[in-house]
């Protein structure tokens, strides 16, 4: 059961006993606050709490990688430990030991920001691979048993907790007074993921029949469903063959059975919020159930990509992440960049108007600063599965990345080789210049 000591809480509970003779339970507070992230570097400054406190969560949903557990070699080419090349001897990422983990975990339960949060919203979370343990992992992970214990621990989790008992770290809170309550499914797509390539189970049978179980059960005016991989977006059908990523998208057949779980269950109001890729962006599809379904991306809390480099090379990562192709990604007015998406450190918020008709729905991706950089606004009903059709106009993002011409798809690496071969024949010159210069040198001085 999950219960929010709230002011707001306490209130009810007061009015409850006040007026009310019956022993029906107190009503639970509305929730129209809730913030998530993911990808947290414990050793890095975590500014972001600030902004993130400030917008009064009564909700943070942890998506994971709330802490970097494993441990990454540099890139190296030469020298004892080589992590790249054909000639590499050491894997890039390797596992912590237990205490190891668990001092890295209580680095990240005390930075002052998080501390702040916790005080005032109910936090609640999943995992990815950082923080299971290892970068890309799997069902293969030999240390994902007693990793479960300590994220669990890091979450508060009660010590009877059935969520202790099982095999991975899903689970579901519903929140909200009867009519209004919001669900929030958290799946683990780690501990029963078979290998990347393998078009095989992200979730695994247990939690499959579980995840039908709650998507099948009592009705909520809104469902979350928290994938700590991104769900809708396939990101790796135009970035590859330079990099893939991980997403729903490379699990095919998990994810038309996602899709189908949901249309089936005939739920309204459900959409996905996910992680991992260190950027944000908002995407929606528009065809896979009887209304649009939202992905609300935000990554990092600390990890972004245009950290990695100098900020007078920032407009290069938003110009080729404007040039990536994308089928899902929401185009609006309201991105702060003309790609939409995000490369600094950024949370997630949404927020609900109960009290507009139709209730209404707001997606943002925020800033360091709390400023918003992403928005869409979106009513309950338009969450709602219709007799009728959508009208054409509704279904624009229908089209998958795979199905986009190939000269689009390919853009980006059409113009990384590009690019490898005017540096080859620029270097060519170079050489060329330099050694007919020595040539006609070495004839000179001899006349000399
Ligand atoms: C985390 O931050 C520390 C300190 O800034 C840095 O040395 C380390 O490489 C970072 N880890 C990751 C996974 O980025
Ligand atoms: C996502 O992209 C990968 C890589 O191109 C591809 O194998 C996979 O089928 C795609 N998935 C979907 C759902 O389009």
């Amino acid at each position: 059961m999950a219960m929010l000591l709230t002011s707001s809480s306490v209130v009810v509970l007061a009015i409850s006993i006040a007026f009310t003779f019956s022993a029906a339970a107190p009503q639970q507070p509305l929730i129209s606050r809730i913030a998530f992230g993911s990808c947290a570097n414990q050793t890095s400054p975590q500014p972001i709490w600030d902004a993130i406190v400030d917008f009064k969560p009564q909700v943070f949903i942890w998506l994971g990688d709330n802490i970097y557990g494993d441990i990454r070699r540099p890139f190296k080419l030469f020298g004892n430990e080589r992590t790249i090349g054909p000639w590499k001897n050491v894997p890039r990422f390797v596992s912590s030991s237990q205490d190891e983990m668990q001092s890295k975990y209580n680095i990240a339960k005390t930075n002052h920001g998080y501390s702040r949060l916790r005080k005032i919203s109910k936090v609640i979370g999943t995992w990815d691979d950082h923080d299971y343990g290892l970068n890309d992992a799997g069902k293969e992970f030999k240390e994902k048993d007693t990793n479960q214990r300590l994220m669990l621990d890091f979450l508060d989790e009660p010590h009877d907790s059935p969520r202790r008992k099982q095999a991975g770290v899903y689970a579901s809170y519903t929140f909200g007074p009867e009519g209004r309550q919001i669900k929030v499914i958290l799946l683990d797509t780690r501990y029963h993921r078979d290998p990347l390539r393998s078009d095989g189970t992200i979730l695994g049978t247990a939690q499959w029949t579980w995840l039908e179980k709650e998507l099948n059960g009592g009705p909520s005016a809104i469902t979350i469903i928290g994938s700590s991989i991104q769900v809708l977006s396939n990101l790796s059908a135009c970035t590859g063959p330079l990099f893939y990523m991980e997403s729903w998208g490379r699990f095919p057949s998990e994810r038309k059975r996602l899709f189908n779980l949901i249309s089936d269950s005939k739920r309204d109001g459900v959409f996905f919020i996910s992680g991992d890729v260190h950027f944000g962006e908002i995407t929606r599809f528009d065809c896979a159930t009887g209304y649009p379904l939202y992905d609300i991306t935000s990554s990092g809390l600390t990890q972004a990509v245009e950290k990695v480099i100098p900020s007078f090379l920032h407009f290069v990562l938003q110009f080729l992440a404007w040039l990536t192709p994308t089928t899902m990604r929401v185009m609006n007015k309201n991105c702060k960049h003309k790609s939409c998406t995000y490369g600094q450190p950024n949370f997630g918020v949404i927020e609900v108007n109960w009290d507009a008709n139709p209730v209404s729905l707001k997606f943002e991706v925020r800033g360091v600063s709390g400023e918003a950089v992403n928005s869409v606004t979106t009513s309950l009903s338009e969450l709602r599965a219709r007799n009728s059709h959508m009208k054409a106009g509704d279904r624009r993002h229908c089209s998958l990345e795979v199905d986009l011409p190939w000269l689009v798809r390919r853009r980006l690496a059409i113009l990384f080789s590009f690019v490898v071969a005017v540096v080859i024949v620029v270097q060519l010159g170079v050489l060329y210049v330099v050694i007919s210069l020595m040539v006609k040198c070495h004839r000179k001085c001899k006349r000399d």
